[in-house]
């Protein structure tokens, strides 16, 4: 029995709704095919216009997550026919915004992750959850319109199941971008223990599903325990040396490298790259700015950041080598790691005295780091 308004006793034909799911559909699925989720290292530069569409990601979610939590509440309403009578027209349309919302929350997404960066277990888990939840919804819209075309309350509740589930993959995997920004253990910090160690231990199950295993890097830590001569530790364990950054043949050193500082032309562009997205002017996570040599040795809450010939008082160097799936570890899992290379120059440098002042030209890179250093004072 098809439903009636009630002033007309019209059947309703839905023709906006239902053009509005069609074009949402082949938006998502044109979209994806124009710009395909990657979940390695996307290669080449994306256009300014994308990057910066990227940069309403965090912005644009808020508008499923707001629409289609209330729509919960409606579908609950709905599942007795009096509800749908009273309030179907309403859900529909809380769930036609709530998809059109997602599908641009995706779409903001993946170009958010075109400025690279992007990889790892909690980046995985978020993408496709995401992606998987916005497909759920697009199609329990298409069941929505057919079940209330027919006024069929079975279909209705079917699709009110298919609902649920895929606004609790939706949120699961806006969980796992949460992870992304904020750490691992942002949601869990304050959990009373009950709720904690489930909470815990079902976000690592998740993860497990897709982190490769790794290899322990809890070795590094342990041979900190004895206090390092400087030179021998600056050899970096053979299998590091294998995936240098640039070929293994030595360019002749820049003439120009005479005056430049191995603080601000060696290591700062590292930790510019991979550490001051989150600990600079606009973030400085854990009251930590690396921007300048001042800023980087005096560190954040804990100070201590960089401590000339001491590894292990040295808190950033402690935290980078703590193994990847370790809260602690920075960059935190997902973001853009350090090479082993780039490990390796930062404890060198910090060994032979966190010089701000030491020019390039007197410094003695281990010859085996000489490639990494060449590449980055070329840029
Ligand atoms: C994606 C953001 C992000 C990146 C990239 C990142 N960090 Fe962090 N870092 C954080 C957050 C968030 C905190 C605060 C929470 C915590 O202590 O874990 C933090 C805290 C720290 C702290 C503790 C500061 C203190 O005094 O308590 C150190 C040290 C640190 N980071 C070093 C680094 C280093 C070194 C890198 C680069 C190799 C890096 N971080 C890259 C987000 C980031």
């Amino acid at each position: 029995m098809p439903s009636h308004s009630p002033e007309t006793d019209e059947p309703k034909s839905y023709t906006f709704a239902w053009s509005a799911t069609i074009v949402l559909i082949l938006v998502y699925v044109l979209g994806l095919l124009i710009f395909p989720p990657l979940y390695d290292a996307p290669k080449g530069e994306a256009s300014s216009l994308v990057l910066f569409i990227g940069r309403f990601h965090p912005i644009f979610l808020h508008l499923p997550v707001g629409i289609l939590t209330v729509l919960c509440l409606f579908e609950l309403i709905c599942s007795t026919r009096r509800g749908e009578q009273k309030y179907g027209d309403a859900s529909l349309l809380m769930l036609l915004l709530g998809s059109a919302g997602a599908v641009l929350a995706v779409f903001a997404g993946i170009m958010l992750s075109r400025e690279g960066g992007y990889v790892g277990g909690n980046f995985s888990l978020h993408q496709t959850m995401g992606l998987l939840g916005t497909a759920g919804v697009l199609v329990g819209l298409v069941v929505r319109l057919i079940a209330m075309g027919r006024g069929s309350m079975e279909l209705l509740n079917a699709y009110r199941a298919l609902y649920f589930v895929s606004f609790g993959i939706m949120g699961l995997g806006a969980h796992f971008g949460g992870n992304m920004s904020h750490g691992n253990t942002f949601l869990t910090k304050y959990a009373p223990a009950a709720v904690k160690g489930p909470m815990v231990s079902m976000e690592k199950l998740f993860l497990s599903f897709v982190e490769k295993p790794k290899e322990e890097k809890a070795k590094p830590q342990a041979e900190e325990k004895t206090e390092p001569k400087p030179e021998e530790k600056a050899q970096p364990k053979p299998e590091m040396a294998e995936k240098p950054a640039t070929p293994p043949t030595t360019p002749p050193p820049a003439p120009a490298g005479d005056e430049k500082l191995v603080f601000q032309h060696v290591i700062l562009p590292v930790l510019t790259a991979k550490c001051n997205k989150c600990h600079c002017e606009e973030k400085s996570k854990g009251k930590l700015r690396m921007d300048t040599y001042e800023m980087a040795m005096n560190g954040g809450e804990n100070g201590k950041n960089f401590v000339a010939g001491n590894l292990k008082e040295s808190l950033s160097i402690e935290r980078i080598l703590l193994p990847d799936s370790d809260d602690d570890h920075m960059p935190p899992e997902g973001k853009d790691q350090l090479k082993p290379e780039e490990i390796e120059l930062l404890k060198w440098w910090v060994e032979q005295g966190a010089s701000g002042t030491q020019k390039v030209s007197d410094a003695k890179f281990p010859a085996t780091l000489q490639a990494t250093v060449d590449g980055i004072l070329k840029g």
